[in-house]
């Protein structure tokens, strides 16, 4: 049985001007102990895919499908079941450390809080823990480091707190958001080998804008694009003989392969592109991605691509 099964997942927002179709029919499958990275541009409906998981998303939102975890749908769980799982079964590490820390706690009193929430453990133990939780993200001084708070920390070090926080509770499964955004290179290569370490053996899914880092920390990565999942394949694969035109425009905007971004922008979410959505920016699009929506087609085992070149 795989660990997650996501099956015809909708994740949709009333707004204004429409249905705002974040993330529209997807299905994934991830496996016990398998690390997947989830790439795409800017607003494609990653973030929403994960708080989806975790059901971090207001009480407006409209969401359907089967998410179904060690055989339980969390669609179908209670707020007060849900919070059961959140931290110690499933952990997600947020997007944006700066504001998703909190700024007048010291950041060892929020890893030691998570570790007692899900471990039982007293007061002082709890923040002993923290600290070597800290000391396992390689943060220099970590018995300093715990005793600060979020704006003393540079932001390689906030990264490495929500790490370790995202942790505390030993969780099964880790989502990790844009764990690597905004850091310089040498600190983002750190943090890729850290989250590799500190997350063997777990399962993950890996939320990123950066290839390099999915090849770098996961098994399989899947590309999504405006709301739905376009390839799904082996991290090696992906980086280096990907079928889907968008996969390989987006492998060719590696600053390794010369930087050359992918032309247009991407489509509303609200009024998607007719056939294949990403048929106005595709350098090979035919008559048929005009007309009809290409399926998600099974290559091999756990590989699958939609686009009618592929098959
Ligand atoms: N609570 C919400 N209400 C309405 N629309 C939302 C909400 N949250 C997200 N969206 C919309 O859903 C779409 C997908 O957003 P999401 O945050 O998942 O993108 P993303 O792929 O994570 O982008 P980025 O790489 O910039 O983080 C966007 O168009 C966004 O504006
Ligand atoms: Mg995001």
């Amino acid at each position: 049985m795989a660990l997650l099964d996501i099956i015809n997942l909708k994740t949709y927002f009333p707004s204004a001007d429409g249905l705002v179709k974040a993330v529209d029919a997807v299905d994934l499958r991830i496996e016990n102990g398998e690390r997947l990275g989830l790439i795409g541009e800017t607003g494609c409906g990653k973030t929403v895919l994960g708080m989806s998981i975790i059901r971090l998303l207001s009480s407006s939102t409209r969401i359907q499908g089967q998410i179904i975890y060690k055989g339980r749908d969390l669609l179908g769980l209670t707020e007060d079941e849900m919070r059961l799982l959140r931290g110690g079964e499933i952990a997600m590490i947020l997007q944006n450390p700066t504001t998703s820390l909190n700024p007048v706690l010291k950041v060892g009193d929020q890893i030691a809080e998570v570790i007692r929430l899900h471990g039982g453990l007293d007061k002082k133990a709890a923040k002993a823990k923290a600290v070597e939780m800290l000391a396992a993200t390689m943060i220099p001084n970590p018995l300093m480091r715990a005793d600060q708070y979020p704006h003393e920390l540079s932001g390689g070090m906030k990264e490495r707190v929500m790490i370790a926080m995202g942790l505390a509770g030993q969780p099964s499964f880790v989502i990790a958001d844009e764990p690597t955004r905004g850091l310089d290179a040498r600190t983002k290569a750190e943090i890729v080998k850290l989250i590799r370490d500190m997350t063997a053996g777990r399962s993950m899914l890996m939320i990123t804008h950066d290839l390099k880092a999915a090849g770098e920390a996961c098994d399989r990565i899947a590309v999504m694009y405006a709301g739905e999942l376009l390839e799904i394949a082996s991290a090696e694969l992906i980086l280096s003989d990907p079928c889907h035109p968008y996969t390989q425009g987006f492998v060719h905007s590696l600053p390794s392969r010369g930087l050359q971004p992918i032309p247009g922008s991407s489509p509303s979410l609200i009024d998607p592109p007719s056939g294949c959505r990403f048929h106005p920016r595709c350098p090979r699009s035919m008559d048929i991605c005009q007309r009809e929506h290409p399926p998600m087609i099974r290559l091999h085992k756990g590989d699958f691509v939609r686009c009618f070149l592929c098959t």
